[in-house]
């Protein structure tokens, strides 16, 4: 890493401060503070501006897969530029873009046979969305217009996404803007029955986080839950679209979260780890039958007029390539079991502090939840999470709040030892926030 000089970074901070606008932050706080600006990356550590280096405990926002600067993703998306860096699919293709399809649908549930590219995981689910709401157009079972979605549901922030989420925080504001969803609640498989009984005429899709709940805390679902929802939408004809883009490639132990309880859903959203964290790219992934009802000749209009300038980026699908590459070279998968306990093992020391309330866990996906020593939830304005994520920061290692609960979401290629430290580090970092709290 070349080191910049203090004038240098005094000049970064500077406009940083006064010219961008941070996602999901609230600027005010953010201008008091001072900026934590990454310059480089080693395996699972960033490296900031002052070389000061943090263990990635988020794995860049739940995108990163094997570590940084994984030397085959390098050199693929190098080898990719000698070829050409972009090209549009709209009516055409390109190399990459074929062979990851094939890759990906190969390892995908084997009933979902075609794949919608795009470049987000809110543009998956608005794609998904959108391709069920035209299939029940063209069968001609054109009252089917409603989406049932989850309490709590985080399926991106476009508004066809947040249409169908369900956080009061990110999404109340926005309703006015929205399409109406019905939502259940507390994952109550005889609840949905009772919609679906009532209106399933009237439904087009079920949409779900299968297994968990990711943005909203690491929710966990009850065991038999994905497979309930996938047997209720075969006996009502409803659409069961099942977004993994927090979930897929192998964040839950396998790579794709539907595999826990063997459920083929109708559509399949992909994004963040597809690339292992290199570069925008997602997917939308379909069965035959759902893209059989979209050919037609082109006056019958049947066509999915939708597309994005960087659907199937020639680059971004050249990573995706040597991501799953690295899949099968490192036996990602095989060598998860092993972390998974380790996460598991150090959870529990972290689970006995008197202000962790709940821990939450799911393959590599954790939640921590804080609450006083009785239970009671902390002040909203004490951001006691971000309190802790904050120490964190100090203590080296990088990890998010949702609300009371600090995310924990480590690249799936994290050394044992590392993941170790980054646990210590949480734990430390709670003792030294909460340990005058617990009493
Ligand atoms: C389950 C789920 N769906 C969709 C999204 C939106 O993805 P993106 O931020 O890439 O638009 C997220 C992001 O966290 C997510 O967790």
């Amino acid at each position: 890493m070349k080191r910049k000089s203090n004038q240098e970074i005094k000049q970064l901070k500077d406009w940083d401060r006064e010219l961008i606008w941070h996602p999901f932050t609230q600027m005010r706080e953010y201008q008091n503070a001072e900026p934590l600006i990454i310059q480089s990356a080693e395996d699972c550590y960033l490296i900031d501006v002052d070389g000061k280096r943090y263990i990635d405990g988020i794995s860049s926002l739940w995108v990163n897969v094997h570590g940084h600067r994984q030397s085959i993703i390098d050199k693929a998306i190098r080898d990719q530029l000698d070829e050409v860096a972009h090209s549009t699919l709209l009516g055409f293709a390109n190399v990459p873009s074929i062979l990851l399809a094939k890759k990906l649908l190969d390892l995908a549930p084997q009933n979902l046979k075609k794949i919608f590219y795009s470049d987000s995981g809110s543009t998956a689910v608005e794609i998904a969305l959108k391709m069920a709401f035209q299939y029940w157009q063209h069968k001609g079972q054109k009252q089917k217009q409603l989406f049932i979605t989850l309490e709590n549901a985080y399926h991106g922030d476009t508004i066809g996404s947040v249409s169908v989420g369900g956080m009061e925080l990110f999404h109340e504001l926005f309703r006015p803007l929205l399409f109406k969803t019905l939502a259940l609640s507390d994952f109550n498989i005889e609840n949905l029955r009772q919609i679906f009984l009532e209106k399933s005429n009237q439904i087009a899709a079920c949409v779900i986080e299968p297994m968990i709940q990711g943005a909203a805390g690491m929710r966990l679902q009850p065991p038999g839950f994905v497979s309930a929802v996938r047997k209720l939408c075969d006996e009502f004809n409803v659409l069961m679209i099942c977004d993994e883009v927090a979930t897929g490639f192998g964040r839950t132990g396998k790579m794709f979260a539907v595999e826990h309880e063997g459920v083929q859903p109708d559509l399949m959203c992909l994004a963040k780890g597809i690339t292992g964290g290199y570069l925008p790219l997602a997917a939308t992934l379909a069965t035959e039958e759902i893209y059989s009802a979209f050919e037609g000749s082109y006056p019958e209009f049947k066509t999915f007029f939708h597309g994005h300038s960087y659907t199937g980026n020639p680059l971004a699908c050249a990573a995706a390539l040597a991501n799953l590459e690295i899949f099968v070279q490192e036996k990602t998968l095989e060598k998860l079991p092993k972390k998974i306990e380790t996460l598991h093992y150090m959870l529990e020391k972290i689970a006995e502090q008197p202000c962790v309330k709940e821990v939450r866990q799911l393959g590599m996906m954790v939640g921590v939840e804080l609450a006083k020593a009785n239970g009671e939830a902390f002040p909203l304005e004490e951001r006691i999470a971000n309190q802790v994520c904050q120490e964190a920061i100090q203590q080296g290692a990088l990890l998010r709040p949702l609300g009371d609960v600090v995310v924990l979401m480590p690249p799936l290629g994290i050394e044992n030892y590392v993941l170790e430290d980054l646990l210590e580090i949480l734990n430390q970092s709670i003792i030294s926030v909460l340990s005058h709290k617990a009493s």
